[in-house]
């Protein structure tokens, strides 16, 4: 796709009806993204979501498509301390919900998890800029690689992450123009998510774009539909029907 310069499409999902749809939709790429901690489970962070619940959304995801290409995050803390448990993180991921490629967040510091991944035979996204599993690290969700070390650092991780067989790679929250100089200095395949339009495909949480998150409101984020307030009116007008009696009527009874 980057080859005829068809972009790429790509969404979350992290559960069986939410993935048919996408799927059913033309979707390219499904990411089980572990934003399933904050959207999801309610946690803060992506932080404490873990590789049992991972496998758990993946799954189900899995079950659901016939034809996009389904992503799974590794959770912190299942492949960071070293490569040999990344892989077995990697493998369990694989084997258990029969998705098709692993996605994890950082640069240079995780590049032996990623060789070792890859030699096993599993294909790795990357994914840099904004890697929210360091939320405590930066300290706020502000865009990255605004200053020229981070900046240079960026440029030299996407590089290496490439050189290393990254099949792709995620740049969260950069400047348009330092994706620009990513793209420039790179072949595999960019995703961005509010990294403007110099990259090959674009990714977005689900809840967000059709509105059931209504109080993240960044930049990059545009919304197709306000869910939120039409799931409210419609749950609003079944308990009023309760109420009232008018539900059921005589055509909803056996
Ligand atoms: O977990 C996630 O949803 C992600 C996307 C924001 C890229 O990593």
């Amino acid at each position: 796709m980057k080859k005829s310069g068809e972009k790429i499409s790509m969404l979350t999902a992290y559960d069986f009806t939410f993935a048919k749809i996408l799927d059913e939709a033309g979707i390219d790429i499904i990411l089980v993204g572990d934003s399933a901690s904050n959207v999801f489970a309610g946690n803060e962070t992506t932080v404490p979501i873990t590789l049992d619940e991972m496998i758990y959304h993946a799954k189900s995801v899995v079950k659901a498509v016939k034809r996009a290409l389904v992503v799974v995050d590794l959770p912190f803390g299942t492949y960071q301390s070293d490569p040999q448990e990344a892989l077995r993180s990697a493998i369990r991921i694989m084997k258990e919900s029969g998705a098709h490629a692993v996605k994890l967040e950082g640069g240079i510091e995780v590049g032996e998890s990623i060789t070792k991944i890859i030699n096993a035979g599993i294909p790795v996204m990357g994914h840099l800029g904004l890697t929210p599993q360091s939320i405590y690290k930066f300290g706020t969700y502000n865009v990255r690689g605004a200053d020229k070390t981070e900046a240079n650092q960026l440029l030299k991780d996407a590089e290496n992450l490439e050189n290393l067989g990254c099949f792709a790679c995620v740049l969260e929250k950069i400047p348009n123009q330092l994706a620009k100089k990513v793209s420039i200095k790179t072949q595999f395949p960019l995703i961005g998510i509010g990294a403007g339009n110099h990259v090959d495909g674009q990714v977005l949480v689900l809840h967000d774009l059709i509105g059931l998150t209504n109080e993240f409101n960044p930049r990059f984020l545009r919304r197709y539909m306000d869910l939120n307030k039409t799931l409210k009116d419609a749950v609003s007008r079944y308990i009023s029907d309760v109420k009232s009696k008018s539900f059921p009527n005589k055509d909803e009874m056996y």
